[in-house]
């Protein structure tokens, strides 16, 4: 195998929510301590990243690996409507200048699912205004920031709901008095807790609404043209969930309207932004009655999710096809206690990758995700997506063979690839 393009940036990401640990001011946390929380169990201490951030850099540098996606938290950056914080701000300075003291290029996510609490309590994305809020936020970080930092994914996922209703997981369009009462009471008890009012007062995740759909879609264009106002040599893009949606007999409708409603119209904003980011686990199996079961497998995923690596090589085939855009591939991973497996799926993730490298696609970068085993939202800490084990109770990190070997990938540029393959088949 040739080796991937000179300046491919191979890294890990991370989200801050998933590792910082004492998130207090976001609608997340307020969400896991209302009574009949949806999450399994809370996010706490986390990785405790906060204080640990130059710990984990030290151990992604040391191990070869030349980029880190990471997300700024917007609660911490802006605790009350009109209160920005210089101290939180320093923070995140520190950790990019970690970063390019290490030789370790930085990609900032801006959004990563978590709103804070008085954003949740005046509607979420569904209020009016609320891209000129996130456009605030946006400017203070970046003003500080952007010095040092090329690379900014605006939204992590944006059509995080969208997927969740196109696929059947949610009901769409779904009436008041079909949500289930369990639903209805939450809602109660999240507004209660962050102090809002009833249907007004709302996690920003999933983006459900249709008006707060093209809220976001709003304040991904106001942060991309303040970004490139500010920094005009940056690179912004965001980063839709999508999976490799294949069809069985009769699942081509199917398909086209979860495209259709869940995929496209993401896309199509990425056709203004300088990289698609593409963020995909596994493949979709669609029928003429919507998602089918894939049979199973051998190999097994904690998540439950078919394995399947070349669902990647598709996924950034099919980016590029649709938006005419270099893709930035900002997470592919695995949950799984297997760490052998882990590195099995990687390199025929990677594989497929460079496969449509050869075929012409541009491709600048992998971030496996996730450098940490951390807060896996719904599922607590019980997903092992990491390339390096946290232990609970001292936070005491342990790299495993993944991290090593994603870090030879990635000094050798790809080269390595292909003895490891030579290996797997002698
Ligand atoms: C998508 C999300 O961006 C991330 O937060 C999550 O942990 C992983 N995928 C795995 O589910």
């Amino acid at each position: 195998m040739a080796e991937f393009p000179d300046t491919f940036l191979w890294g890990a990401a991370t989200a801050g929510h998933q590792i910082e640990g004492n998130n207090v001011l976001n609608d997340i946390w307020a969400m896991e301590h209302v009574e009949g929380s949806p999450f399994h169990e809370p996010s706490g201490d986390a990785c405790d990243s906060y204080h640990r951030y130059e710990e984990d850099l030290d151990l992604l540098a040391a191990a070869g690996l030349n980029s880190y996606r990471f997300s700024v938290e917007w609660s911490r950056i802006q605790p009350e409507r009109d209160l920005f914080s210089r101290a939180e701000l320093a923070h995140y300075r520190r950790t990019v200048v970690a970063c390019v003291e290490r030789g370790v290029v930085p990609i900032v996510t801006l959004n990563h699912f978590a709103t804070p609490i008085w954003f949740a309590r005046s509607g979420a994305w569904s209020q009016q205004g609320a891209a000129d809020l996130f456009e605030r936020y946006t400017r203070f970080v970046v003003e500080a920031l952007g010095d040092l930092v090329e690379w900014w994914v605006t939204f992590n996922e944006p059509n995080a709901g969208a997927m969740l209703l196109a696929t059947g997981a949610l009901p769409l369009g779904a009436a008041a008095d079909e949500i289930p009462t369990e639903q209805l009471e939450l809602t109660a008890k999240f507004a209660e807790r962050v102090g809002g009012q009833v249907g007004v007062a709302s996690m920003a995740l999933p983006i459900l609404a249709p008006d707060a759909i093209q809220n976001v879609f709003s304040a991904h264009r106001q942060a991309r043209a303040a970004i490139k106002e500010l920094f005009p040599a940056a690179r912004v893009g965001w980063s839709p969930s999508v999976a490799d949606y294949q069809v069985l007999p009769g699942g081509e409708s199917t398909r086209e309207d979860v495209l259709a409603q869940a995929i496209h119209p993401f896309w199509e904003l990425s056709r203004g932004d300088d990289f698609v980011g593409v963020q995909t686990y596994t493949r979709t199996l669609l029928g003429p009655e919507g998602v089918v079961a894939a049979e199973p497998r051998e190999e097994t995923t904690l998540t439950g999710w078919e394995y399947y690596p070349q669902a990647l090589g598709a996924t950034v085939r099919a980016a590029a096809a649709f938006t005419d855009r270099p893709v930035l591939i900002t997470e592919n991973g695995i949950a799984t206690a297997d760490d052998e497996l882990r590195i099995r799926y990687t390199r025929e993730a990677l594989e497929s990758v460079y496969s449509a490298i050869e075929d012409g696609v541009t491709v600048l970068g992998y971030q496996h995700w996730t450098l940490l085993d951390n807060w896996e939202w719904h599922s607590g800490f019980a997903m092992t997506f990491g390339l390096i084990a946290v232990d609970a109770e001292t936070f005491e990190r342990t790299p495993k063979p993944s991290l090593a070997w994603l870090g030879q990938v990635s000094q050798s540029n790809g080269a390595t690839l292909e003895a490891d393959a030579a290996v797997q088949v002698s």
